[in-house]
């Protein structure tokens, strides 16, 4: 028996131990004749749900012995007594007693292990899911990406052609044609981080922990939503904390996250010649507490009506004709399985705003403190951009 289950269940164990005794006592020490060895029963019902099935057996093994002992002792086994008819109805009792006992026991563990089996295919539903997003995203970004990653190779091009040039030129240019290489060696990495970033977005859940703030997260989205912004006639407005605060999750999650509340910002601020359209990306913290770190996306579009507001969080509710209505969902999910929370927030100037507020991994540093930002306790909305 392992020492957990006894200190868990040690009241239980007493409990069926002075059942067993006093039964087993008062049927060979007081005049109730075996009848009173039917109360065995008691002993294996308290032993279900503590006892293995095993366990139980062996409790209606004891409790049978003890039945069959007591008639012996008090009656030495006379069989013709009234007293062996009681016997028997007390082992008939524990018998069925341990049967139902038993079959509970087995209908219990199914259900575990039917809850268990459920809970695992949800996760595994939702990692999927969370995957698709990704990948449905990158589909939406591919011209940004293809264009990010063209950068550094135009940029490659470009010295590698300079770098002859200054090579033609013998032996009085070799530093700058030095000078060249380097530069295609810090282009070449560019493209391959850029490409590594890729992957690691698209990739099968990694389900990888480390280490980053919410202004990582934006550096990261930022370069593959330049290209959407630029198409939409938006203006980027960045406000992030010079030292942010860390929070400990997976990071490619949150730049899922930050890509469908930014995309889904952009999708909805029209291109509008009269309109000045800004994306407003905000990271900060609550206070007082500072327990929480926070992110805002904000917008200048139609912004969302008050009764849509936890409608759009349903899987499948969208209202765009080529949207498959995951992206919040999702969002939620991810910042959920983090301990945080998504919500839509007041946003004077109109326009939409969400915030994600995450429980932060290190307690706050002077330097943050230093930091204006929104708090979560009497939070107000910033002026509108
Ligand atoms: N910033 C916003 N301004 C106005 N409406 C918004 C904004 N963000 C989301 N919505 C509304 O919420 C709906 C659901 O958004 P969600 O990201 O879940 O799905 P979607 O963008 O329609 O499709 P997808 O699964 O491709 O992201 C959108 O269809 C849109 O109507
Ligand atoms: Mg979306």
């Amino acid at each position: 028996m392992s020492s957990t289950l006894w200190r868990d269940n040690r009241g239980r164990f007493i409990a069926i131990a002075l059942v067993i005794a006093g039964v087993f006592l008062f049927d060979v020490f007081a005049p109730f004749d075996v009848s009173i060895a039917v109360l065995y029963t008691l002993a294996i019902s308290i032993a279900i749900g503590t006892f293995s099935e095993s366990g139980i057996i062996a409790v209606a093994a004891i409790a049978s012995l003890l039945t069959c002992t007591g008639f012996f002792v008090v009656h030495d086994g006379d069989l013709e007594t009234a007293a062996a008819g009681r016997c028997l109805v007390a082992l008939i009792a524990i018998a069925g007693t341990t049967a139902i006992a038993v079959w509970t026991q087995r209908a219990a563990k199914h259900d575990r292990v039917e809850r268990q089996q459920l809970a695992a295919n949800l996760d595994r539903i939702q990692v999927e899911l969370r995957h698709l997003g990704r990948v449905t995203l990158m589909g939406e970004l591919s011209s940004a990406i293809v264009h990010e990653i063209r950068q550094p190779l135009s940029a490659i091009a470009i010295e590698a052609e300079a770098g002859r040039r200054w090579q033609a030129r013998g032996i009085s240019a070799v530093a700058e044609a030095d000078a060249c290489f380097e530069r295609i060696i810090v282009e070449s990495r560019r493209a391959d981080a850029i490409i590594a970033r890729l992957r690691a977005m698209a990739r099968q859940e990694s389900g990888t922990s480390s280490v980053f703030s919410f202004n990582d997260i934006v550096n990261d989205v930022v370069p593959l939503i330049r290209r959407e912004l630029v198409a939409h006639s938006v203006k980027l407005d960045l406000s992030l904390p010079p030292s942010s605060h860390s929070i400990c999750g997976d990071r490619v999650q949150f730049q899922q996250v930050l890509l469908n509340l930014a995309l889904n910002a952009i999708q909805a601020m029209a291109p509008d010649e009269n309109a000045r359209h800004v994306l407003k990306l905000h990271a900060g913290y609550t206070t007082p507490d500072t327990s929480l770190a926070t992110l805002e996306v904000r917008d200048t579009g139609p912004g969302i009506p008050a009764e849509l507001s936890e409608r759009l969080f349903q899987p499948f509710f969208t209202t765009k004709p080529q949207g498959m209505g995951m992206g919040l969902s999702i969002c939620r999910s991810i910042v959920e399985a983090h301990g945080g929370c998504i919500e839509i927030v007041p946003n004077e100037g109109g326009g939409a705003a969400f915030r994600i507020a995450v429980p932060t991994a290190a307690p706050l540093t002077e330097a943050v403190h230093d930091v204006p930002a929104q708090g979560h306790q009497g939070w107000r909305p910033p002026l509108p951009a």
